[in-house]
């Protein structure tokens, strides 16, 4: 086995699934009930460095500057036994990962941070892997993370419970100009995060059931984006989101992430729908709501959440690119 003292410093955006991942068929390799189609978030963005050393006696993780709790790095450091035993290296390393948006606002940074560190993770032991292999690989860290790996409008591909599953672009970023505007009603760290929810979706009497008609809202929703056809796209999305959210409140023990403030922000935006407004909702494993419109209308429509009683601030992103290095 051969040691190394290489370092690589690695970037990705968060994403927002339009076609939720929700419950696992194998648990430990987070291979997915169902596929899921997302949008990378341009701006919102985890920077990840990797440095191996043969000093080091064990793995060191930093999360913004500040040493990581004691899960949180043991979860990195099986992430990097992987990659150790892929490049055939020795040697901890030292991690030091910090996102650019705020915590608790309904943006996951695990995929983001997952996917800079699978990239700059095998860089540094000295892997260039596929970005189809380097997508599985993220998959590994979190799920949601294998979509972070490609770039603008990404298929998380699903086929039976298959090993290698992994996400693929299906459009690029400049494809359409699409806007996150993410309505912020509450600030709290969620008590049930998505691992441990997703081990949870069996439990519902309605989780096969939307696992069972997954593949057509896969199909309506890639055609919606591929021909930019809002409408479609917003009703398979708000059908999407609300089908995950009725398996979670029906799960035991129950999940209800949703607060007032989210279900003003959802009847809002189906109201302005009606009205001829093209705006819909996603909503993730939280209280806040991500408002998704076309480029044309964001500044309206992040001046009218901004109105709404009970939103505290509101994030934007357009469509964002794939995983990428930096060279220092
Ligand atoms: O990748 P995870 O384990 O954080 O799960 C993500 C779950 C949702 O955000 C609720 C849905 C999704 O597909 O991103």
């Amino acid at each position: 086995m051969q040691t190394t003292n290489r370092t690589a410093t690695a970037v990705a955006c968060a994403n927002i699934a339009f076609i939720k991942y929700w419950g696992n068929c194998e648990p430990d390799s987070r291979i997915p009930a169902n596929g899921s189609i997302s949008m990378n978030l341009a701006g919102l963005e985890s920077r990840t460095s990797v440095a191996y050393s043969s000093n080091l006696k064990a793995d060191r993780l930093f999360l913004g500057g500040e040493p990581a709790p004691q899960a949180v790095l043991e979860r990195v450091s099986r992430f990097l036994d992987v990659v150790r035993t892929v490049a055939g290296i020795q040697g901890f390393a030292s991690v030091e990962s910090e996102n650019n948006f705020p915590m608790g606002v309904g943006i996951a940074s695990s995929a983001s941070a997952f996917a800079a560190l699978a990239l700059a993770a095998t860089r540094a032991a000295g892997l260039d892997l596929p970005e189809i292999e380097l997508s599985r690989l993220a998959r590994l860290g979190s799920g949601s993370a294998c979509r972070s790996v490609p770039g603008g409008f990404v298929e998380w591909l699903v086929a039976g419970c298959e090993e290698n599953s992994a996400a693929v672009s299906i459009a690029s970023p400049e494809h359409w100009e699409l806007v996150d505007c993410v309505a912020i009603v509450d600030r709290e760290h969620k008590r049930v995060g998505s691992t441990e929810g997703h081990t949870m979706a069996h439990t519902s009497p309605l989780q096969a059931a939307r696992v069972d008609d997954a593949p057509r809202r896969l199909d309506i929703c890639r055609q919606a984006l591929l021909e930019r056809d809002f409408e479609a796209l917003a009703a398979v999305m708000e059908l999407d989101s609300n089908m995950m959210h009725a398996v979670m409140m029906t799960s035991t023990p129950p999940l209800l992430y949703w607060k007032p403030g989210t279900v003003t922000v959802m009847q809002e935006v189906i109201d302005w729908r009606s009205s001829g407004v093209p705006v819909c909702y996603t909503i993730d494993a939280g209280p806040n709501v991500h408002v998704i419109t076309l480029a044309d209308h964001a500044s309206e429509i992040i001046g009218r959440l901004k109105h709404i009683a009970g939103v505290l601030d509101v994030l934007s992103a357009s469509p964002g690119g794939p995983a990428r290095l930096i060279t220092e």
